[in-house]
C-alpha cells in the first residue's frame, strides 16, 4: 500500500482508518447487497439500512431530542447559507468571525434583509466573542447566526451563545468534537469534509419547527426548503450515498472511541501539546487570541516568510502534509480534527521543537 503522510489538510482532511477500510470493503461488494455502495440505488433497502444507522448514530452520539432531527443535504455549508435566510425569513443577526461567517452574511443579504452585530474584522478576525462579554443581539432578530469554529483563523468558541433568538450555527469544522445541547440550536449545519466525513455531503440537526414547518416567502424554490428535504427523509432528489455512509462510519467510529466526549479529550490534548510547542517557540506566535484558540485548526507565524517557506519544507521531508495556512492570512495551520493521530502532532512538535530558521 502507498505510504500515507501525516495528514494536516484542512478540507477534505485526514479520516480514521477503520473508515477507510469498510469504505474499501463497501465499494466493492456492500454486505449482501450484491454490488457496490456506488452501485445501489437509494431507494433500496440496503441504502435505507444505511441512510437510517447514520443519522441514528448521530442522533446517539448528540443525544437529539424527538423535538429535533438529522438530515443530509447537498451544496456544501455554502448552500446553508442560503437556505438559511430563505427558511427563517427576514431579520438575521449575524455573528462575523471570518471568512465563512461573512459570506454567510452576504449571501443572506442577498436574499433578505440581514444584519451584522459583532465581528472582529479589524483584529485580523484573531477572536470570537468572550463568553462574559457576548454582543446584544436585537430582541427582534429573526435568527442568530454563528460559526463555531473558523478553520481559516483557528479560532472557536468555548461555549453557546446565549439569546433568545433562534440559534443558528455553522458547525462545519468541529462537528462530532464535542458535546453540545442540541436543544437549545434551531439548526445547526456541518459540511461534512472536515471532521465528519467526505466532500459533498453536509449534515443537519434541526429543530423540526423549521423542518417540519415553513414560514418562508411562497417564492422560495422547493428544492430549498427544509419541508421538502426533511418530508422525504433526506431523498427529494438523489442524495450522496456514498457521502452519508462515509459519515455513518465517522459517527460508529466516534461512538465507539470514546464518544464526543472522547473525541474532546482526545482534541484538548493534542492541542494543547501543540500550542506548548509554538509559545515556546523563538520563532513563532499563535494567531487567535488565547480564550479563542480552536481546538480543531492551529494556525501560527514565524519571524519571517523565509522560516515558513523552510520549515514547509523541512515538514515535506518529514513525511506531513497540509500545514500551509490559508491564501487570506499565510503562515502556518496544523488541522487536528478527530482521525489525526497523537503521534502525528507528536511528530509535528518534534520537527518544531528542532526547527532553528
Ligand atoms: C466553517 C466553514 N464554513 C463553511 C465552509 C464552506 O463549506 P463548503 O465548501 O462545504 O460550502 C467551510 C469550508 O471550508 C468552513 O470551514
Amino acid at each position: 500500500m502507498a505510504k500515507r503522510r501525516h495528514n494536516f489538510n484542512a478540507g477534505p482532511a485526514a479520516l480514521p482508518t477503520p473508515v477507510l477500510e469498510a469504505a474499501r470493503d463497501s465499494l466493492f461488494a456492500h454486505g449482501d447487497a450484491g454490488a457496490g455502495i456506488l452501485e445501489i440505488s437509494h431507494r433500496s433497502a440496503d441504502f435505507e439500512a444505511v441512510i437510517a444507522d447514520a443519522r441514528e448514530t448521530i442522533g446517539e452520539l448528540y443525544a437529539v431530542p424527538e423535538t429535533h432531527e438529522v438530515l443530509f443535504l447537498q451544496g456544501g455549508a455554502s448552500l446553508q447559507f442560503a437556505m438559511v435566510p430563505y427558511n427563517f425569513g427576514p431579520g438575521g443577526a449575524y455573528i462575523d468571525t471570518g471568512t465563512w461567517s461573512s459570506r454567510a452574511l452576504a449571501e443572506a443579504q442577498t436574499i433578505a434583509h440581514a444584519t451584522g452585530v459583532w465581528s472582529s474584522a479589524e483584529g485580523g478576525y484573531r477572536a470570537v466573542p468572550e463568553e462574559a462579554s457576548q454582543p446584544k443581539i436585537p430582541a427582534d432578530a429573526a435568527y442568530l447566526h454563528y460559526t463555531s469554529n473558523n478553520t481559516i483563523y483557528g479560532t472557536q468558541y468555548g461555549y453557546t451563545p446565549e439569546t433568545a433568538a433562534p440559534l443558528v450555527c455553522d458547525m462545519s469544522s468541529d462537528f462530532m468534537s464535542r458535546p453540545i445541547d442540541v436543544a437549545r440550536y434551531a439548526l445547526i449545519y456541518a459540511g461534512a469534509q472536515k471532521n465528519a466525513g467526505p466532500s459533498g455531503v453536509t449534515v443537519l440537526i434541526a429543530d423540526k419547527r423549521y423542518s417540519r414547518g415553513f414560514a418562508g416567502a411562497p417564492t422560495t424554490p422547493k428544492i430549498l426548503r427544509y419541508v421538502t428535504q426533511a418530508a422525504k427523509g433526506s431523498m427529494y432528489n438523489t442524495p450522496n450515498t456514498f457521502g452519508i455512509f462515509a459519515v455513518g462510519q465517522v459517527a460508529r467510529w466516534v461512538r465507539d472511541n470514546g464518544g464526543l466526549a472522547g473525541m474532546a479529550a482526545r482534541a484538548e490534548a493534542k492541542a494543547a501539546t501543540l500550542y506548548a510547542a509554538i509559545d515556546a517557540h523563538p520563532l513563532c506566535t499563535g494567531h487567535a487570541v488565547e480564550h479563542s484558540r480552536s481546538r480543531m485548526n492551529v494556525t501560527w507565524r514565524m519571524q519571517t516568510a523565509a522560516q515558513e517557506k523552510a520549515f514547509l519544507a523541512a515538514a515535506d521531508a518529514a513525511g506531513m502534509m497540509g500545514l500551509k495556512g490559508h491564501r487570506s492570512v499565510g503562515g502556518l495551520r496544523a488541522s487536528i480534527y478527530n482521525a489525526v493521530e497523537p503521534a502525528s502532532v507528536d511528530a509535528l512538535v518534534a520537527l518544531l521543537e528542532g526547527f532553528t530558521g
